[in-house]
């Protein structure tokens, strides 16, 4: 009779303890998943089931503005950092650095080079200095060692590893005896379908569905592992993707000589260095040269670009209107589908919802900034921020109430403030919770007390007492 009534008291303490403390003490999950080139209005053209499912179950933001250049590695970055590309450095996806006198570029993956990325600190390095593990699936920048450090797990880049391996391997992270806080997992389609078909070609549907069906597979495979309701799941995107045509070319050959400048990068907006004195007469020729292609001196990039102060963006920028492409001449390929126009093209923005306990359920937010990400993400995961160009402000009303909170961290990032009053209803919660979860604890307390002057058994008493101290002062 003595040993059942323990169990009930232990089992009780446990019970109230956990729930007293279960929102402070659990550590918060993130998935991060980018699947690449998803637009926005993807899940409006076929039946997107697991999309609307953590919709309905989550939140969901209509408007995501990414950053200029609508590229993948910049705005990969920008999610993971929250600064333009002019701070973070990853200006393109195929860069030249005069002071390196070194090339960056995705096409033959030279992309290693630490020192192109070393602007910014990651938020999987902070996320690591603050104690925590994080595992990257392939996320651009994650098997890059920035700042002598890699993310405690990650998977070097290879594009033939599967969905289902990849997830798998993301899940075991979760799961290990150090688990990790954070994942970032990253999928190269629709992205890679949509350069091939043109976001407008009707294939492009059962590409969509395809997407679908792997977020249905990976919120499965949560599930199946009990992870489904802990990990906070965001699903986003790098950029959108527009219909371009054979007719709509620049063809660079027409106006400038190729020997006397420099082509860097692959995108509708493209870098040129002149050659040693040829400057002014690339200017001059490109200017005007052709109705949909605007061309900008560094220093006259407008400022909502926010793509101006950083070395590797060379003297000329050069930039076609939406659907056109430049190319240097008639044998240059050109892809059906393209990104990385002006980002106030609605074409060009990404996709974004999220699911978990962070995150309030069946509501939609009209517009975010990618940059808002990044506060958020350390937000939730209780890390402190480095500078960035975000707003938490503009985001928390995504936040569900339970996300444990200290003071934010204003320390590192004294222009984002954040209004604390909803959280003060949430503490109002949690005393609640502890003054009754202590009323619970004392009374049984009580009554064991009385219980054991009349069974006298010291030891029991002494590991009773160790076991409750801790419940009593807290
Ligand atoms: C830059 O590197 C190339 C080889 O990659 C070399 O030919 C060239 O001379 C270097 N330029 C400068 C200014 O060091
Ligand atoms: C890439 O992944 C595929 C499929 O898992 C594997 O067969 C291949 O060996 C990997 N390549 C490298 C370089 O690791
Ligand atoms: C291309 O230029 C023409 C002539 O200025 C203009 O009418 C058209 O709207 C431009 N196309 C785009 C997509 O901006
Ligand atoms: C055409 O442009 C490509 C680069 O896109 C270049 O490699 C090729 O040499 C050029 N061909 C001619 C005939 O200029
Ligand atoms: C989500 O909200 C819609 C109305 O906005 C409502 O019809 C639906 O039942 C809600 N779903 C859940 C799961 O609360
Ligand atoms: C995005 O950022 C700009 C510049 O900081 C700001 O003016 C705008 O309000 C932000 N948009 C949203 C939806 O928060
Ligand atoms: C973006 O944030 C960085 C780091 O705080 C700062 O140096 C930069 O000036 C900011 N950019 C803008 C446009 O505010
Ligand atoms: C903070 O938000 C509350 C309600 O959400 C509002 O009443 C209060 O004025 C806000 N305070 C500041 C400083 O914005
Ligand atoms: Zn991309």
């Amino acid at each position: 009779m003595d040993s059942k009534f323990c169990r009930v008291f232990f089992t009780l303490s446990a019970l109230t303890f956990s729930i007293t403390f279960s929102h402070q003490q659990d550590e918060q999950k993130i998935l991060l998943v980018s699947f690449d080139g998803f637009r926005w209005d993807y899940i409006y053209r076929v039946p997107t089931p697991h999309f609307d499912y953590i919709m309905e179950y989550g939140v969901h933001v209509k408007k995501v503005t990414n950053v200029f250049v609508t590229t993948t590695y910049p705005n990969h970055y920008t999610l993971v950092t929250g600064l333009y590309p002019e701070s973070h450095g990853i200006i393109a996806n195929d860069m030249y650095d005069s002071t390196l006198n070194e090339t960056f570029s995705l096409e033959d993956m030279k992309i290693y080079d630490s020192e192109f990325w070393e602007d910014a600190i990651p938020i999987w390095i902070t996320n690591q200095i603050a104690g925590h593990n994080t595992g990257a699936m392939m996320w651009p920048g994650t098997d890059v060692k920035i700042h002598e450090e890699f993310p405690t797990y990650y998977m070097p880049y290879n594009e033939s590893v599967s969905f289902e391996d990849r997830v798998a391997k993301v899940i075991e992270w979760f799961k290990l005896k150090k688990p990790i806080n954070l994942a970032l997992l990253y999928w190269e389609d629709p992205d890679e379908m949509g350069h091939n078909l043109g976001p407008d070609n009707p294939l492009m549907d059962p590409v969509i569905s395809d997407i679908d069906s792997k977020l249905g597979y990976l919120i499965k495979e949560l599930m199946k592992e009990k992870l489904w309701n802990t990990v906070n799941l965001i699903i986003t995107s790098d950029h959108g993707m527009t219909q371009c045509s054979g007719e709509k070319i620049i063809e660079l050959d027409q106006y400038v000589n190729p020997n006397d400048y420099f082509l860097i990068d692959h995108s509708p907006v493209r870098a040129i260095l002149p050659k040693k004195g040829k400057f002014d007469m690339i200017y001059a020729a490109l200017n005007n040269a052709h109705p949909n292609l605007t061309v900008y001196k560094k220093e006259d990039i407008p400022e909502r670009f926010h793509y101006k102060h950083h070395h590797r963006i060379q003297p000329i920028l050069i930039m076609a209107d939406k659907g056109w492409t430049i190319i240097q001449n008639r044998s240059s390929t050109f892809m059906l589908g393209n990104h990385g126009y002006d980002n106030e093209f609605s074409d060009m923005h990404p996709l974004f919802l999220a699911h978990g306990p962070a995150f309030k359920k069946n509501i939609s937010k009209d517009s975010m900034n990618s940059t808002d990400l990044y506060p958020l993400l350390c937000h939730i995961l209780d890390i402190p921020p480095m500078p960035h160009n975000g707003s938490l402000a503009n985001v928390e009303e995504l936040l569900s109430e339970i996300v444990p909170i200290e003071i934010p961290h204003s320390r590192t990032t004294p222009q984002n403030d954040v209004n604390l009053s909803i959280y003060k209803v949430q503490s109002y919660a949690y005393f609640m919770g502890v003054f009754l979860g202590s009323v619970i604890v004392i009374v049984f307390l009580l009554v064991f007390l009385k219980h054991l002057t009349h069974s006298q058994m010291p030891t029991i008493q002494e590991r009773n007492a160790e076991i409750a101290q801790p419940l009593l002062w807290s």
